[in-house]
C-alpha cells in the first residue's frame, strides 16, 4: 500500500549531519547545524547541567509521574522572568501565559496553531532569508506565510529600508516573526533604533509580533542585552509571542526544552489563552518531558547555579567570536581575494560567509567540509586547529 511513496529529500541543515557522518576522511568537519564544540571538536554538557543532574539523581522525592499539559510550573514562571526580565510588568499584572514546549521548534508551532485557530489574521511574514524550518512550521499549523526583505547581500547587511517598506505594506494584524537575537542564518541584527523603528512602525499598523529567541546569551554574551528586542515590545504594553529554547544557551540540545509565552493585555485574557493553548497541546503531544524542564528549573531558581551558567555561557559565546576573528585574520593572512570583515561584524552562532552554491560544493568535495547549501558555517563548530583548513578551502573556493 506504500508503494507509491516517494523518496523526500533530507533536510537542509540536519541532512548535512548525515552527509557528514557518512564522509570517511579524517580532516572532514562539520559546520552545517549549530551545535557547540569544544576546541577539541566535542560536544559540551556545561558543569552547572551535570551538576544540576545530579541534584535531581539524588532527589529520592522524585517520580515520574506526568506533568500537566502546560508543563512544569516552576520552568514556565522562570523562563518567562529570563526573556521578559524579573521586573516585566507583564508578568507582575499576570498578562503573561507561559507554557513548556518542545524547544523552539516546539513553542513555535504550538504558537502557531493557536493563532490559527484564533487570530483573525493568518498571514506570518518572516525574514528573507530565515531559518529553513520557519515556512514549514508555519505552513503546516495552518498560516499563510509571506515574506519580508531583510538582508541587503550587497552590503552584506540589514536591508533596512525594504523591511520597513515591506511591513510598512503588509495588511493590518498581519504577524511578523522576528529573530529576538542572533540572526539565523545571517547573523545580522538591528540596531536598537532600528528595533525601536520596528516596534513604532507594527504597533501603529496593529502588526503581532512572533518572536524567535534560539540565542538568549550566545549573540552578546549577556542574557539580558540579548532580549532587549523582546523586552522593547512587552514595554509598550502591547501583545506579542516569543518561543524560547534552551538547546544552545544551555546546550539541552536533545532534552528538547523550550516555552512558549504570550503576553496578552489582561489577566483575564491570559488566562482563557491558556486554556486554548492546553487544547492545542493535548493533541499534539499531551503534556511535555519532565527531565530538561527540571534541569533549566533547578539552574534558574538557584543564585549560584544561575552565575555559573551565565559565566560558561559567556565562555561559549566569547570562543564563538574569538574564532570569527582567527577565520578572518587567516583570510587576510592568504590575501583572499573580497572584503571579509562581515565575519567578525555578524553575531551569534552563524556566518553567512556569501559563499554560493557551487563554492560550497566544491568545498565539500575538495576539502570535506559541510555547511549548508547557502553559505552559512557555524562558528561553534570551528577550533584554532580547524580554522587554517577551512580558510584554505575558502581561498580556494573563491580563486579557483
Ligand atoms: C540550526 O539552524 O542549525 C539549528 O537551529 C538546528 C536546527 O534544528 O536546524
Amino acid at each position: 500500500v506504500f508503494a507509491s511513496v516517494v523518496q523526500a529529500p533530507e533536510d537542509p541543515i540536519l541532512g548535512v549531519t548525515v552527509a557528514y557522518n557518512k564522509d570517511q576522511s579524517p580532516v572532514k568537519l562539520n559546520l552545517g547545524v549549530g551545535a557547540y564544540r569544544t576546541e577539541e571538536g566535542k560536544p559540551l554538557v556545561l558543569n552547572v547541567v551535570r551538576k544540576a543532574e545530579q541534584m535531581l539523581v539524588n532527589d529520592q522525592s522524585r517520580v515520574k509521574e506526568y506533568l500537566p499539559i502546560t508543563g512544569l510550573a516552576d520552568f514556565n514562571k522562570l523562563s518567562a522572568k529570563l526573556i521578559f526580565g524579573a521586573n516585566s510588568p507583564a508578568i507582575q499584572e499576570n498578562r503573561v501565559t507561559t507554557v513548556q514546549c518542545l524547544s523552539g521548534t516546539g513553542s513555535l508551532r504550538v504558537g502557531a496553531e493557536f493563532l490559527a485557530r484564533h487570530y483573525h489574521e493568518k498571514t506570518i511574514y518572516i525574514p528573507q532569508p530565515t531559518w529553513g524550518n520557519h515556512p514549514k512550521v508555519f505552513t503546516l499549523a495552518g498560516l499563510s506565510v509571506k515574506s519580508y526583505r531583510y538582508y541587503d547581500p550587497s552590503t552584506r547587511g540589514l536591508d533596512f529600508s525594504g523591511l520597513l517598506e515591506d511591513l510598512g505594506s503588509a495588511p493590518s494584524g498581519a504577524i511578523v516573526l522576528l529573530h529576538a537575537c542572533a540572526h539565523n542564518p545571517t547573523g545580522v541584527d538591528p540596531t536598537s533604533d532600528q528595533w525601536e523603528q520596528i516596534r513604532q512602525l507594527m504597533r501603529s499598523k496593529g502588526l503581532l509580533p512572533f518572536f524567535d529567541s534560539a540565542y538568549q546569551g550566545f549573540a552578546s554574551g549577556n542574557l539580558d542585552a540579548d532580549a532587549e528586542s523582546i523586552r522593547l515590545f512587552v514595554a509598550d504594553g502591547g501583545e506579542c509571542l516569543a518561543a524560547q529554547s534552551y538547546a544552545k544557551n544551555m546546550g539541552l540540545y536533545g532534552e528538547r526544552v523550550g516555552a512558549l509565552s504570550i503576553v496578552c493585555k489582561t489577566a483575564d485574557v491570559a488566562t482563557r489563552v491558556e486554556s486554548q493553548l492546553k487544547l492545542v497541546i493535548r493533541p499534539m503531544f499531551s503534556n511535555p518531558p519532565i527531565h530538561g524542564a527540571s534541569i533549566v528549573a533547578t539552574i534558574l531558581k538557584d543564585g549560584d547555579m544561575y552565575t555559573e551558567w551565565s559565566v560558561e555561557l559567556k565562555a561559549m559565546a566569547d570562543r564563538i567570536i574569538s574564532m570569527r576573528q582567527q577565520l578572518y585574520d587567516a583570510l587576510c593572512a592568504r590575501g583572499t581575494p573580497g572584503d571579509w570583515s562581515h565575519i567578525i561584524k555578524q553575531i551569534g552562532m552563524f556566518t553567512f560567509t556569501g559563499l554560493n552554491t557551487n563554492q560550497v560544493a566544491f568545498m565539500t568535495k575538495e576539502y570535506h567540509i559541510y555547511m549548508t547549501s547557502d553559505g552559512r558555517i557555524s562558528m561553534a563548530g570551528l577550533s584554532s586547529k580547524t580554522v587554517p583548513h577551512l580558510a584554505d578551502a575558502i581561498h580556494a573556493a573563491v580563486t579557483s
